[in-house]
This record gives C-alpha cells, sequence and structure tokens, in this order.
C-alpha cells in the first residue's frame, strides 16, 4: 500500500507507507513539528502497535485487514471556533464513499463515529495545531474496517461483514481521498451552512426519541441539532440542553 494518488489535486500526492508503526496521528504530528510535512501529505500503515482513539482510548486492528492513515492537511484558513467542520467533511467524505456499497445506509454517530445499523464501521481521530489565532495544520487520523470479521468489541462491523464480500483496500482508499479532497474544497470555499446540514441529515439517532446519560443520570431526548463549534442540541421534556464532547452518553 505505497501507491501515489493521481486523481486528487493534493492528497495524498506524498504518502509514507510503514508496514507497521505505533500510531500514523503520532508520526504525522512528528513531521508537523519537525517540518517535514506537507499539505495533504498521507501516513499509512498495514499495523499499529498504539492504535490511538478519541477519549484516551485504544483503537484495536488485525494486521492488514483494516485502513489506518492520517492526513496532514493546511486549515489555516478555519478560524480555531470552526474546527468542528474538519469532523463534518471527514465524517461526510467516509459516509460518501460507504454508502456507494451499502445504500444510504451509513450515519454519523455525533461526533463523528461512522456507524451501520448499530455497529461502528469507522472512527476517526482530528488533531488540530493552533498557531496564534488560526489552525496551522490538522491531522485527520481515520480507521476504517474494511475485511476485518472477528472483532473483541461487540459494537465493532466492518465493511466486509456487512456487505458479503472483501474489498481492495487501495481503491476505497483513493475513493475516500477524493471525496475528502472535494469536502475540503467546500469548505475552504465556506460552504459551512451546506455542510452542516448534510452532516445534520446523516445523523445517527437524529429526530428519535432516545435514551442518554449525563452527569446527572438517564434521560430521554431528542437531538434536534449541532452548533458550529460541534456542541449537540438535544430536545428534552423540559426544555433544550447543548452538551460537549464527553459531557453526553448514547444510552439506547
Ligand atoms: C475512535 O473512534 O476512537 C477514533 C479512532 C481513530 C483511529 C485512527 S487509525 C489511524 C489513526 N492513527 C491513530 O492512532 N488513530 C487514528
Amino acid at each position: 500500500m505505497h501507491k501515489i494518488f493521481t486523481n486528487t489535486l493534493f492528497i495524498g500526492k506524498k504518502l509514507k507507507f510503514l508496514p507497521s508503526c505505533h500510531s500514523t496521528n503520532t508520526i504525522a504530528s512528528e513531521m508537523v513539528m519537525s517540518g517535514e510535512a506537507t499539505n495533504g501529505h498521507i501516513v499509512i500503515t498495514d499495523f499499529q502497535e498504539k492504535g490511538r482513539g478519541q477519549r484516551g482510548n485504544r483503537w484495536e486492528s488485525e494486521p492488514s485487514q483494516n485502513l489506518l492513515f492520517s492526513i496532514i492537511l493546511d486549515a489555516a484558513f478555519l478560524d480555531p471556533s470552526e474546527c468542528f467542520y474538519l469532523n463534518i467533511i471527514t465524517s461526510l467524505a467516509l459516509i460518501d464513499v460507504l454508502n456507494e456499497y451499502t445504500g444510504d445506509q451509513m450515519k454519523v454517530k455525533w461526533p463523528n463515529d461512522i456507524y451501520y445499523e448499530n455497529k461502528k464501521v469507522s472512527g476517526m481521530l482530528i488533531e488540530n495545531f493552533i498557531k496564534k489565532n488560526s489552525i496551522g495544520y490538522s491531522i485527520i487520523g481515520i480507521g476504517l474496517n474494511v475485511n476485518q470479521e472477528k472483532f473483541a468489541n461487540e459494537i465493532a462491523t466492518s465493511l466486509a461483514l456487512i456487505c458479503h464480500q472483501k474489498f481492495d483496500k487501495q481503491d476505497l482508499l483513493e475513493y475516500i481521498l477524493i471525496r475528502l479532497e472535494q469536502r475540503f474544497l467546500a469548505l475552504k470555499k465556506s460552504q459551512l451552512s451546506d455542510l452542516k446540514s448534510e452532516y445534520f441529515h446523516n445523523m445517527y439517532w437524529k429526530d428519535e426519541i432516545h435514551v442518554f446519560k449525563d452527569k446527572d443520570g438517564l434521560f430521554n431526548g431528542r437531538i434536534v441539532g449541532v452548533e458550529d463549534g460541534g456542541k449537540i442540541l438535544l430536545e428534552l421534556e423540559e426544555g433544550y440542553r447543548l452538551y460537549d464532547f464527553k459531557q453526553i452518553e448514547f444510552i439506547k
């Protein structure tokens, strides 16, 4: 897996393939700090010894079965208050591609897990380098379960399990990069409200009443919106409440 991508303008023109590494996000951060990084540079591996997930979790993946990569993007045009739009465009790019195989069934579980029915097929870890009052480079780390068939975590699934066929990881990666580049360019043209409404349209549990948990316990609520900064807006019996990352859990 070390082909340079020809059908994109800048994403994937430079690529670092490592048969194994601790974490592609960590390698990408080191490249930014050493000045080696360029816009669109990709770090990809077949195996991570210390794959990092959100909330300090580990990202586990069998060797060579899945896509594990990090894209370095120059997001200096974004105000730091808009950095959630990087989650939005990455989620939409993954949904665009995966829906081609699953018929519009993919959803984004806020803030950025990609779900098929009640199972997670992909996760992302986005890390921004803030310099002065703008984002410098941003690292978009993506783990997509492609061909793995057994998972220790019962919430996890893969594209192969969903579609009952194996996939060519290189082709899939290329489609994702093409869609991500298109979404990134739309963001650069400030198409913020269109991107946000498309993200909302694709949200898991949107407009349905479900059980959530916050610091005070369980409650029923309905997801009715997402703020520009990424907070989620829920409608409860007694009114509306906004939640930031880590302040709320989805229960059932
Ligand atoms: C999550 O859902 O918890 C986020 C998972 C992100 C995993 C990817 S795999 C490639 C990149 N390198 C990492 O260490 N993490 C991300």
